[in-house]
Parts: C-alpha cells; structure tokens; sequence
C-alpha cells in the first residue's frame, strides 16, 4: 500500500517526512512507481494520465480545496479534497483584502495615481456597505464573520442552508436570490464549480444587484461570463472587481481585463496549499479509509463538491 504523489518537488520532502513518521509509504512520482498495483492513493493537483493504470487505488486526494479540474472517478474511487484551516484563512484574508480595495475605492485610486491624480471621493463607513456571499461553506463563513466583524452588512446566499447559524448573518434561500442580489452592493462568489453554477456570474445575475455593485470573485474562472462582465463594466451596472480566477489560466497577455482600470487581477493565489497541512490531510484520509470512519473532505461525486 502506497501513496503516489503528484504535486510540487517543493512539497516532496515534506510530505515524505510526515508519511513515513506515521509508517506510510510514498511513491514521488509515476515514473517511481514500479507496480502500479501498490498504489492505493493518489495526492494531486494534476491527476495522472489513466487512473485504470492503478487497480487498488481506492481514493484520489486533490492538494487543493477544489475537485472541478479532476476526471470522473473510476467506480469504487472516493475522492477527497483537502481541509485545511490554512488554506480557508488565506482565501478569507484574500477576500477581506478584495472587499476593502473596492469597499474604499482603490481601483479609482490606482488609476488616478497613475496620472498623478490627486482627487478625493466621498467615504463610506462599513456599515453602509452590504455584501453578499455566494456559497456559504466553510469559507464563506469564515469570509462572513470577518467581514461582520469589520462592520459590513453581510448576508449570505446557499443551497443548502449552510451558514444558517450564524447570528448575526442572514443566510437566504435559493428562492430568496433576487432579494439577496438586490441587497448586494459587493458580491463575494466562493461558489465551487458544477455543472449547476458554471457561467453563473452572467448578465441576469448582474442585472439583479445594485447599480455599480462590486464583483469580488476567488471561485473558478469559469463561473464568469467574460462578455457579460465586460458589458456590465460598460454600462456601469458593475463599478469594478477583483479576480483571483479567470478563463483562461494564465490570462493572455492582450487581454481585455489586464487593461481595465475597474478591474484588480490576482493570479489565482488566495489560497495555497501548506505542505504540511496538506500531508496532514492526506494522513487523515488514508487512516479513516483504513479504518472504515468517515473520510475528511469526502466529496460527494453526483453534487461535484
Ligand atoms: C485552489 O483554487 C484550490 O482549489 O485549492
């Protein structure tokens, strides 16, 4: 029984140490592996060519809190993706980091000290500023209690009801969503990316928060429809966003949104994962396989997430 992993060189030795200090085996690499038959777990970001090649592999671990880059499993496969503490509170430091750039007007600051602009605008306090997060797992109540904590008016969009607990932070509905939007001066999408949420950041979805609302977006790329934002960016509709993600990854050089002034670009770093934390997880998955408990970050393949 043995553990292939696939992500950075800089992680090996890392994960190394904390599997073989727990008495478990690594294999770096596919070109190490000399029996694919010893394989019974895969730690990836890049998933290997053909996952039939391993015929005891019994769950594939994404080093990532996402799973929407990864292939359909083989029957009998369970997926998991990482939990970690880090990476939640570095996607929530990054999205504080992104509602007070729009919050406080800095994409019109940047542009004017370019020009060496010297011109104020007026300032809000944080109370007067309402903003709404789409999706409200782990993170999104992370990203809610800070930004509450802040003094924004947050509320909080899920499918489920996740969130539902927080006191001091209204979870809506889905058949709320309009109500929700209408009351979203900045939009925080943390949503994961499904067959069900892809393009969901489209020109309905804009038409129905305030004009010139903010986008700040550390979801997938391919929840955003680009036309649609461009054209929104046009009309005013939206005043500006903030993207860690795009469509593609990297973003081409001529891109459109590299030159827009309303729009601030992240490339896809709010979160990465600690190598450490990331074995840890990787520990914890192989033990409660093992041992027959529920697996940690156990995703459910029919939901995509
Ligand atoms: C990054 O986007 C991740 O899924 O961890």
């Amino acid at each position: 029984m043995a553990l292939l992993f696939l992500s950075t060189p800089a992680r090996a030795p890392v994960w190394r140490q904390i599997l073989s200090d727990a008495g478990e085996t690594m294999i770096d690499g596919e070109g190490a592996v000399t029996d694919p038959a010893l394989v019974t777990e895969i730690a990836c970001w890049t998933p290997p060519e053909d996952l039939g090649r391993y015929p005891n592999l019994r769950v594939v671990i994404s080093v990532g809190a996402g799973v929407d880059h990864l292939p359909p499993m083989p029957p009998g496969v369970a997926l998991s993706r990482t939990l970690a503490p880090g990476i939640e509170a570095m996607v929530r430091d990054w999205v504080v980091m992104a509602t007070l750039m729009l919050h406080r007007d800095m994409p019109v600051y940047l542009d004017q000290a370019r020009s060496r602009l010297w011109r104020t605008h007026p300032v809000r306090a944080a109370s007067a500023r309402r903003v709404g997060i789409l999706g409200m797992g782990r993170i999104g109540g992370l990203v809610a209690g800070s930004l509450t904590a802040l003094g924004f008016d947050v509320a909080g969009l899920s499918r489920s009801g996740a969130g539902a607990d927080m006191d001091s932070v209204p979870v809506f509905g889905m058949d709320q969503r309009d109500a929700f939007l209408a009351r979203s001066d900045l939009l925080v999408c943390l949503l994961p990316l499904t067959g069900e949420t892809e393009g969901i950041l489209d020109a309905s979805l804009f038409a129905a928060l305030p004009k010139g609302a903010g986008l700040i977006h550390a979801g997938r790329g391919k929840h955003l429809n680009m036309p649609d934002l461009q054209a929104a960016l046009t009309s005013g509709q939206l005043s500006a966003a903030v993207l860690d993600v795009t469509e593609p990854e990297p973003l081409p050089p001529g891109h459109w949104l590299w030159h827009d002034p309303r729009v601030i670009i992240t490339p896809h770093i709010a979160a990465q994962t600690d190598a450490a934390e990331g074995a840890r997880h990787a520990l914890a998955v192989i033990r409660a396989m093992r041992q027959g408990l529920p697996v940690p970050g156990l995703v459910n393949q029919d939901k995509g997430y």
